[in-house]
């Protein structure tokens, strides 16, 4: 149920907190209703005074929000203090594969995401056991922040490479999804349905090369950077691997 899910999600969330964080350390914080517990267990304990000089570079609009309401003082990546250099960065994710390769961007936040995630030197996921899956892309989509003039080329581009692709549209349906940075949200699946495994025709490492040559795509939702840790909700508690 519901209520169990968000459970796992919060012990994730403290969990990651609890162990891998420091006084001192530049973190980068994700975007996401798990990630959501991250920032509310570093904010208590920079409040309790456990943790100290703590800061964050938020992975978007919303989390630099919620940071700043929870008073976790947040920079840029560009600030002089982070000179685009983390320590570590904490986020959820929408699948994880056996390899810890990730499809992210469910909420439409992926660019800033592995921007802030790919500059830190150590990266811990924190997902509920519903995100594990095989093989990446076959239940869920990889989206694509896309340049919105050039969608149809892209479409086109991806349609011949044997992509179903799909323009994300906004809840109220009346038009597409913006991102924090302008753009628009393509959502693609394997035409054939078979998602991409890992030493497979489409692997997620060719799959992310391949998809930042397209002309027009800005980032994909594909994440395949080492993971440090992945820290797993699941009803008898909290299981990670490395
Ligand atoms: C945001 O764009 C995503 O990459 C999130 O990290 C992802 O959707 C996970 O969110 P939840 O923790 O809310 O499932």
């Amino acid at each position: 149920g519901i209520m169990e899910q968000n459970e796992m999600k919060k012990a994730c969330g403290y969990a990651v907190i609890d162990q891998c964080v420091v006084s001192g350390m530049k973190v980068g914080m994700g975007t996401g209703s798990t990630a959501y517990y991250a920032i509310e267990r570093l904010s208590q304990r920079l409040q309790s005074g456990d943790l100290k000089n703590v800061v964050a570079v938020a992975t978007s609009f919303s989390t630099q929000a919620l940071c700043q309401e929870k008073g976790i003082p947040v920079f840029s990546l560009n600030d002089s203090r982070i000179d685009g250099r983390l320590d570590c960065a904490i986020d959820g994710a929408d699948e994880v594969n056996p390899a810890n390769q990730l499809i992210k961007g469910g909420g439409a936040a992926h660019l800033l995401e592995k921007i802030v995630e790919y500059s830190a030197d150590d990266f811990y996921v924190i997902v509920d056991e519903s995100k594990l899956v095989d093989v990446l892309n076959r239940s869920f989509p990889v989206p694509l922040e896309i340049i919105p003039e050039s969608r149809r080329a892209v479409t086109r581009n991806l349609e011949k490479a044997g992509f179903s692709v799909e323009l994300r549209m906004a809840k109220a349906k009346v038009g597409p999804i913006i991102t924090d940075s302008g753009n628009q949200i393509l959502d693609i699946f394997t035409s054939d349905g078979q998602g991409m495994a890992s030493g497979g025709e489409c692997d997620p490492v060719d799959m992310e090369k391949f998809l930042s040559t397209i002309p027009g795509v800005v980032e994909s939702g594909l994440f395949t950077r080492p993971v440090t840790r992945v820290f797993i909700g699941t009803p008898e508690g909290i299981q990670s691997r490395g």
